[in-house]
């Protein structure tokens, strides 16, 4: 089967590839500017942002280190928690660094808010977000969410990186999971 075959399990297509490729050169126009003559350091969140920062670190005009952290946000299916725990954490010494960390969604926020606490603890000059995708209407807490891709509805989406359980992560769109999947 191809990946991309997979019309009876999703119901709306909401960003397509080129979309996310066109808005990625965007973002990273943006943020190279932002940075001049500062010493960047990318943060993905594993394993959502694997895609998004895969392709936009290649978009950034200049050689940039990337680390990884890996949280899980407990629970399962389609909803996060909010308690936060780190599965892998980070190779680099945040200390004096300009962080910007690369996620795939904000849902409720609760991941990344802890996220930016953790690493403002860890003495950071700086600490901003870049998301792909937000959901405006799911948010529990606010995020400070410097560069935003596209905001969404508030519907479980999978694709370019996102998953229900553990598929559909290589999906090159975003699209609307289809309830009779997860129900
Ligand atoms: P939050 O803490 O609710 O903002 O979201 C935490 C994580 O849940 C995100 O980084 C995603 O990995 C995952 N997530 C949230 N919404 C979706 C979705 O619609 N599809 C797939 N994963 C999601
Ligand atoms: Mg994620």
């Amino acid at each position: 089967m191809r990946a991309t075959d997979i019309s009876d399990q999703i119901t709306t297509t909401l960003v397509t590839e080129e979309q996310i490729q066109e808005k990625l050169r965007e973002i990273a126009a943006q943020v190279a500017a932002d940075y001049e003559g500062k010493d960047l350091l990318l943060v993905g969140v594993l394993k959502g942002a694997v895609m998004v920062m895969a392709d936009f670190a290649r978009a950034l005009p200049y050689v940039v280190p990337m680390d990884w952290m890996a949280v899980s946000s407990y629970g399962s299916g389609t909803k996060s928690s909010g308690v936060v725990q780190i599965r892998k954490d980070l190779d680099t010494d945040l200390h004096d660094r300009h962080v910007l960390i690369v996620e795939d969604i904000i849902d409720s926020g609760l991941t990344l808010s802890w996220l930016l606490e953790n690493f403002e603890s860890r003495g950071a000059a700086s600490v901003e977000v870049f998301a792909l995708l937000r959901k405006p209407d799911a948010a529990k807490v606010h995020v400070d969410c410097r560069y935003i891709g596209f905001d969404i509805p508030n519907e479980f989406v999978i694709g370019y990186g996102l998953d229900y359980d553990e598929r559909y992560r290589n999906v090159r769109d975003v699209a609307v999971l289809a309830p009779h999947v997860y129900s």
